[in-house]
Parts: structure tokens; sequence; C-alpha cells
């Protein structure tokens, strides 16, 4: 194997110190030979038949346990772990392994189950092996319109994710360009099996992404309308093919009418009528839609002040609540924009009542330092779940709307764009590996916290001194707000290049389509989306929640400019006005990166050489950028604004 030596929290020298000499499967059919191989391959013991080895793993069918949830219990030297179905024993290895990799195995006992009974992984990788939003290399799927077959780095992969506890996948983007749109057909269904088979050992289905063109596009009809019955044969004849050779195929995921991409509308038809199509020739196989809601208008005026992009989602879908097939689930990006460093949570998390519903994170670094950056983005997901949407009133979270709502559903979770590609080490950044590690951990168990997610990986990862672990722990637990400091202030988003989105640009959106705007002047700054002066989006949300954001006193300070147009002289509760704020940060954020230099430089002898210069290299890369954002966005609101620094720094006039 040429690349992907590096098995990332999955490290087999730190599991020297177990005591198991042997162990035992009981039960387990499906994923027996995965067990065998992971057990014997991660703590170097036989599989033996006598009922006393020392580690037992044993499916219990009658056993009240979630079919993916475990329990661990030590007793008389003899560790269990026990479930109700292969999939829980496969989660409580990985789990036994973390324990393992932890200084001390404390005999206690364990019972773990999944919150999220989705727990997706999409990639945006294209057939020619590019990846959109990609910072770690090129597809580890695709090369030159053809599949690469590195069966030996899929199964690499394919562990990676289940010791994290994914067991749902798709493997191409859902812009589906023309060529991959033949993947739910003869030329490429072999191929998608293939690679299926090798998911399945671990317990992630594979689903594609599909061009709700394919009609038209391979199937040479003149429409794609989704109440026109041929257009119904037509998929129903697509997914029947897929199941006669991928009988547990997981189903679709679509990005309709959405940035150019076709969708119902063509028709007149609603997104449900486009939804119901798909989900009724799945239902027969068992298969799933996951519908995307990121749905608005990219060809905004920006002269309109009335049209705001941040409405579109709830506006297009809160009005179809109940009118979707129970296979049907809608899949919402976390923010009503589009994954920023700082937004508003998604007003449809709490607003949907009878409609199946996964979260979209992005794992992968879009807007967030595109793995050049450190960003550890398990603290800012946390606050997605925990966000009090007060749909029943106090408590109700995003994560307990996505568990209880509606009453019967069975496969809400949470889905993310992952980072990963073909550099050697998954990620491009280093230190950008928790964030795959802590997405999966979280989802699983949303309790655990941004701290104890980083000690594990930590743990499976490096061989740090305590002084090295709080060394690391304080740039990535700070590097939200760090980053934050040095790009566009208070909420406000966007401010990025165009098109590639890295590094400052502050008009580069300004007078675009894409209805992304800050809306600076000489007086102040933000975008007004109150009901009483602005665009009305703070009604989307429950009154609660709504009055908090109306006010601008009661406004959450890191979301002001989200909500409210505001004068440079405006007082924070700091005391400070927003453009003292807005110089201050920039020079904290900044001096924040130059610490993080001196910090990674003492963790040179406690880290290898490759990670040592991987990180060392990145972070000079962030000081310099962090400088460019320091030093525009200084200059730009000086000279709007025409106040000086109260502290005397330099400010390019
Ligand atoms: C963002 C991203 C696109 C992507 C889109 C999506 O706009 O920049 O590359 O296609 O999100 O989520 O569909």
């Amino acid at each position: 194997m040429s690349y992907h030596k590096d098995f990332c929290w999955l490290q087999k020298k730190k599991l020297k110190n177990h005591p198991f000499n042997n162990f035992i499967i009981k039960n387990a059919t499906s994923l027996h030979e995965t067990l065998k191989k992971e057990v014997a391959y991660f703590f170097e013991i036989s599989l033996v038949e006598e009922s006393e080895a020392s580690l037992i793993l044993e499916v219990k069918e009658e056993s009240s346990i979630h079919p993916e949830g475990y329990k661990i219990t030590a007793e008389n030297k003899q560790v269990r772990i026990i479930s109700s179905s292969d999939k829980g024993l496969l989660y409580g290895v990985y789990h036994l392994i973390r324990l393992f990799q932890k200084t001390k195995f404390v005999e206690e006992e364990i019972l773990s189950e999944p919150e999220n009974q989705t727990r997706m992984i999409n990639h945006w990788d294209n057939f020619d092996g590019s990846v959109e939003r990609g910072y770690a290399g090129k597809s580890i799927f695709f090369e030159k319109n053809s599949f690469r077959r590195d069966d030996e780095n899929n199964e690499l992969y394919a562990r990676l994710l289940a010791s994290i506890g994914i067991n749902s996948l798709t493997i191409n983007n859902v812009n589906v360009h023309k060529e991959e749109s033949y993947f739910i057909t003869d030329k490429y269904l072999n191929e998608i099996a293939h690679l299926a088979s090798i998911f399945r050992k671990y317990n992630i289905k594979l689903f594609l992404s599909i061009n709700f063109a394919s009609p038209i596009e391979i199937g040479n009809m003149k429409t794609a309308d989704p109440l026109n019955e041929e257009v119904q044969e037509f998929w129903n004849k697509v997914t029947k093919d897929i199941y006669d050779v991928i009988p547990d195929f997981g189903g679709f995921v679509v990005k309709a009418d959405s940035e150019n991409r076709p969708g119902p509308f063509t028709y007149g038809r609603t997104h449900a009528d486009g939804a119901n199509m798909l989900g009724r020739a799945l239902k027969k196989h068992d298969g799933i839609v996951f519908w995307r809601c990121f749905v608005y208008n990219n060809h905004q005026d920006w002269r309109d002040r009335t049209t705001d992009r941040a409405r579109a989602a709830y506006d297009h879908f809160y009005e179809l609540d109940g009118e979707f097939n129970d296979n049907v689930i809608l899949q919402i990006k976390n923010g009503p924009m589009d994954f920023q460093v700082r937004e508003a949570v998604s007003p449809l998390f709490g607003a949907l009542k009878e409609t199946n519903q996964v979260l979209e994170f992005q794992i992968t670094q879009e807007y967030t330092g595109q793995q050049k950056h450190i960003f550890y983005l398990v603290p800012q997901w946390k606050e997605v779940l925990d966000f009090d949407t007060w749909m029943k009133g106090k408590g109700s979270t995003v994560q307990k709307v996505l568990k209880e709502y509606p009453a019967k559903q069975k496969n809400n979770g949470i889905t993310a764009v992952v980072n990963v590609g073909r550099d050697e080490n998954w990620t491009g950044h280093k230190l950008a590996q928790a964030n795959l590690f802590g997405y999966g951990r979280l989802i699983w168990d949303p309790s655990l916290s941004s701290d104890s997610i980083l000690e594990e990986w930590m743990n499976g990862t490096f061989e740090l001194s305590s002084n090295g672990k709080e060394i690391l722990k304080s740039m990535m637990l700070n590097s939200w707000d760090t980053y934050e400091k040095y790009t566009s202030p208070l909420g406000i988003g966007w401010m990025v290049e165009p098109g590639h989105h890295y590094g400052p640009n502050i008009d580069g959106y300004e007078y675009s389509m894409w209805g992304t705007y800050h809306f600076s002047d000489s007086k102040g700054l933000g975008v007004d989306r109150t009901v009483a002066t602005g665009t009305g989006y703070t009604r989307q949300y429950h009154d609660e929640v709504f009055e908090q954001y109306e006010d601008v006193a009661t406004c959450p300070e890191e979301l002001l400019l989200f909500f409210h147009h505001l004068p440079y002289n405006y007082q924070l509760k700091s005391g400070k006005t927003i453009i003292q704020h807005i110089y201050d940060t920039h020079f904290e954020g900044y001096e924040e990166v130059e610490r993080y230099q001196v910090k990674w430089k003492s963790l040179k002898n406690e880290v290898d050489e490759t990670t040592y210069l991987n990180v060392k290299e990145r972070i000079k890369e962030q000081l310099q950028s962090a400088r460019e954002w320091r030093d525009q966005i200084n200059t730009y609101y000086y000279r709007k604004a025409g106040i000086q620094d109260k502290k005397g720094r330099t400010i390019y006039s």
C-alpha cells in the first residue's frame, strides 16, 4: 500500500498492555469475519472455542440493548462485550480499543447506545478524481473517470469510519455531473457493488447522489416531471436494477433546484412531489431518500434588500411539513446560510413536526480555514445540537428534536461533508483528523464534551506527556475563537475570496447574485433580519427565540451583525464600540496564531517528525493568512468609518 499507512487514532502500537490472551465470538453471523479480523489484528490474540476465553464477544438477541449499542463488563479476569446484534459488537470492539489507548483500563460496566440512527458521511468526490471543497488531495475513490479500486485503502477507510460509529456513506458529489449520472446504470453498477461489499463488512451502507434529471440525461426521455408515469417507471426500473446487484443499497441523496441543479420546479411541481416519486421507487426495497433543503435564489439582485437567503430553506420547506413519504428524509444544513464560521441555527429544526430529518454539518473546512488553519469544529457542532428551539417549551434542543420528531421515525440523525482525500494522513492537516474523529464520536453520543473527545483522539494518535496534552488542547479548544477573531466580525459571515473561499475579500460577494451581503457603509454594518425593520427572518423561530434575536439588547453578541445593522459606535456589553471590537479582535486573533507557533515548537520532541513538519508548515501559512485578514479588515473599516484605533496600533490607512 502506497499511502495512508497512518492509521490516525487506530494505532496498534498503543495496545501493548492489554491482559487478553485469546478471545471467543458467540452467535455473530454477518460481521463474524470482521470481528475476528479486528480483534486478532489489534490485540494480537487468537480466536478460540473455550468459553473461559479472556475476551468474549457475544450476541444476545433477547437483550434489550439497541442493535448498534453494546455493553462491556469486566469480571473474574474476563471482559465481555454484549449486544443484541453483530453491529453492536463491532462498535464495542472499537470502544475497547479506546479504553486501552488511555493510560489505564478501569474495570467498570459500560452501556453505550447511539443517540442518532443515521450517522452518515457525504463525499463530494467527482469521477475525474477532484474533490469539491476538498483540501486533502484527490479522491480516494475515483481517478480520470474510473474507479481506483484501491481495496486495501478503502477497507482501511471503512475501518476508520466504523471505529467512530458511522453507518451510512455517499461516495459521490451532490452536484452530479454527466458521467456520474450513469452510476445508477449497468455501466458502473458492478463497481458500486464492489465498493458496497467492502463497506458492508463494517456495517456501512452505501448511498449514491443522483441527478434529478436522469430520465433526460441518461434515459433519453423528454421530461423528468415527477408526476409523469413514465418517469416514475424509469426510477422504478433504476432502483430494481440497483437492488438486483446491491440488495442492501441505502438509497439516494438529492440536490434539486439548488445552485442550478435540476429539480421539480421546472415542471411546476413541489419538492414533496419530487422526493416522494423517488421514495415510491425505493420503498419496496427498503431504501430511503435524503432530500437536501439547501434551496435558495442564487440569482439575487444585490440592490434588493427584501430578499434574504437566510429565509429560503424555511420558506421552501415549512409549508410542506407532513407531505413527505415516510422513507423521505429532509437533509438540512446546520445554519440558514452555508457552513459559516458563525451563523444562527436553521429555524427548520423545531419547525418540522411531521417530517423525517437529518442535520448536515461540514467537516471539510471550506469556510473555516481549508485545512491550512487549525479549527477544531466539535465545539461549534455542540452548540448547534444544544441550541434550544423552544419547539415544545424550554429544553427542546436540536438533538432532542432530531430524536423525537416525527414520533415513529427510524432514520433521523446527522450527516456531514467529509474532509478526507488521498493525502498520506487522510486530512491534509494532521490536526484536522480530530474533526473526523470528533464528528463520529459526537453524533454517537452528543453528551460527550469537546474536551473529552479531543482527549480520546489525542490518546489514540500521539504519545504526549500530560504537559504536551495541555498545550495541544489549549490550541485546539480555542481555535474557533481564534479564527473567528481575525475573520469577519460578529456573525456577519462571508468576506472571503469568491469561488474558492480562502482568504479575505471583504466586498468579494457584496455586489454578487449569491445573497451574501454585509451592507457596510460609512455609518455601520450588518444585515437587518428583524421583523420591525428588516427581512423578517427572525419570525421563523419560536416566540422565545424570535424575541431574543429581534431585540438588539438581547441578541447574543456573537450573532449581532447576523441579525442587526448597527452603527460603528454601538456599544457592546464589554463597553467597547463595535469598531473598537473589530480592531481588538483582529489584533488578538493574529497574536494567538503567533502563540500557536511557539506552542507547537514546544511539542517538537513529542510528536513524529512528519506530523511536526506538517503542522509547522500549516501554522506558518495560517499566520500569513491571519495577517492578511487582520490588515484588510482593519483597514477596510478604518477607511469606511474614519475612526481611530484607541490603542494606536498600526492600521494601514
Ligand atoms: C456550498 C459549496 C458548494 C456546494 C454547496 C452544497 O455552496 O460552496 O460547493 O455544492 O454548498 O452544499 O450543495
